[in-house]
C-alpha cells in the first residue's frame, strides 16, 4: 500500500457524482490520490475522467482495474445488484472497500462478503454518509445531556425519485426501491442515535406497499424491550420537508431538512414545557466526511463507523422486512 492512499470510484451516475465531489476535494487537499474511474462505457468513462481536472485513468472493466494494480481502496456506486458480486471481487483484488447500500440483496451475500474482507485483513465501509452530517453528528453527542432516556426516534423522508422508469423501479438489480433509496438510510441513522443493532429490536413491525416489483412507500417501527420506539416513514412519491425526531425524558431534538446529500438544515431542542433552542453546527459535505472517516479507518486498521458488518445487518433487517 502507498503512503498516500490511492483510490478508484467505480460506477458513474448519480451516486457517483457525489462520491466523485468528494474524491476530488480531498485529493486537492492532498488526503489521498484519486486515480482512477470505472464506468461501463469507455467513450463515457474517458469523457467522465477529463470533465474532472484530475488526472484519472479511466477504466471501462473493474476485472482491467484490479488486474492493473496501483489502487488502496475503491469507492463502489453501481447498482444495488452488483454489490454483492463486485465486493468479492475488491476483496479478491487486495482492495479496501466504500461500497453503497445495500450491500447486497441479500444477507447471505452480504455476510459473505463482509468474510471477504475480514479474511483479506481489508476494510468494508458502507455507504451510509448521514452519520457524517454535521447535525447528526451534534445531535448524538447531545442526547445525553438535552434529551436523556431514549424513547422514540421517528424519521420521515419523502423524495418524488425521478426514475420512475430506472433499474430500481423496474426491480432489475434492485430488490427494494423507497425501502433502498430511503429506508436503510433513516434505519440506520435511528438505529446508530440509538446504539443499537437491528437484532436488538423485540418486535418489528412493517406496512409496505408495493406497486410493481418493488416498494414505493414503507413504515417501519422497531420496538425494544425497554420501551424504546424507532419508526421511519419513507415514500419515493412524494416531497415534503425531511424530519428527525428523537424524543426522550428531558427533551426533544428536531432537525429538519438534513436528511439529503449535502449536509443543511436545522437542529433545534426543546423542553416538553419551555423554550426552544436553535443548536447551530458549521455544515460539512457528508459525502467528504464520509470518505475521509473511512480513509482514516484504513489507515488506522480500524472499522469504519457504518463496517460490513453493519451493512449486512440492514440488508438482513431489509430481507426480513420485505420476506412477509
Ligand atoms: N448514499 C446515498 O445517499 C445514495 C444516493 C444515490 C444512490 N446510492 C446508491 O448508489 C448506487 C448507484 O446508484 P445511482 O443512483 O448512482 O445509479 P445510477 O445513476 O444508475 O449509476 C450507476 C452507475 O453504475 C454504472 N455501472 C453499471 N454496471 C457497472 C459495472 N459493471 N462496472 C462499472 N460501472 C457500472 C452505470 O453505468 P451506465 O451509465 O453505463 O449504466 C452507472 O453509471 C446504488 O446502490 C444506490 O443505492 C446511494
Amino acid at each position: 500500500m502507498s503512503e498516500t492512499l490511492r483510490v478508484a470510484l467505480v460506477g458513474l451516475g448519480d451516486a457517483g457524482a457525489h462520491h466523485a465531489r468528494a474524491l476530488k476535494a480531498l485529493h486537492g487537499e492532498g488526503r489521498m490520490r484519486w486515480v482512477a474511474c470505472c464506468g461501463r462505457d469507455p467513450a463515457r468513462t474517458l469523457r467522465y475522467c477529463e470533465a474532472q481536472g484530475v488526472d484519472l485513468q479511466p477504466w471501462a472493466s473493474l476485472d482491467a482495474m484490479l488486474d492493473a494494480g496501483g489502487i488502496d481502496a475503491v469507492v463502489l456506486a453501481t447498482p444495488d445488484g452488483l454489490h454483492g458480486s463486485q465486493a468479492l471481487r475488491l476483496a479478491e483484488g487486495g482492495v479496501h472497500a466504500l461500497v453503497e447500500k445495500p450491500l447486497a440483496l441479500d444477507a447471505e451475500s452480504a455476510f459473505r462478503a463482509v468474510e471477504a474482507f475480514r479474511e483479506k485483513g481489508l476494510r468494508l465501509g458502507v455507504g451510509y454518509q448521514l452519520r457524517h452530517h454535521a447535525g447528526h453528528r451534534l445531535a448524538r453527542e447531545a442526547l445525553e445531556t438535552r434529551v436523556g432516556r431514549l424513547r422514540r426516534v421517528d424519521l420521515r423522508w419523502t423524495w418524488p425519485d425521478p426514475a420512475v422508469d430506472g433499474w430500481r423501479a423496474r426491480g432489475e438489480g434492485s430488490r427494494w426501491w423507497s425501502l433502498a433509496a430511503l429506508g436503510t438510510h433513516a434505519l440506520d441513522l435511528a438505529l446508530w442515535f440509538a446504539r443499537r443493532g437491528p437484532e436488538d429490536a423485540s418486535s418489528v413491525e412493517a406496512i409496505i406497499d408495493r406497486e410493481g416489483p418493488v416498494d414505493r412507500r414503507a413504515e417501519v417501527c422497531l420496538g425494544f424491550g425497554d420501551g424504546l420506539t424507532l419508526h421511519v416513514a419513507v415514500s419515493v412519491e412524494y416531497r415534503s420537508v425531511p424530519r428527525l425526531s428523537i424524543v426522550g425524558d428531558l427533551g426533544e431534538l428536531e432537525a429538519l431538512g438534513t436528511l439529503g446529500a449535502r449536509g443543511e438544515g436545522t437542529l433545534v431542542h426543546r423542553l416538553p414545557r419551555g423554550a426552544t433552542e436553535l443548536l447551530p453546527f458549521q455544515p460539512v459535505d457528508p459525502y467528504q466526511a464520509q470518505l475521509q472517516a473511512f480513509l482514516a479507518a484504513v489507515e488506522g486498521g480500524q472499522e469504519p463507523s457504518a463496517s460490513g458488518s453493519v451493512g449486512a445487518r440492514q440488508v438482513r433487517l431489509l430481507e426480513r422486512l420485505t420476506a412477509r
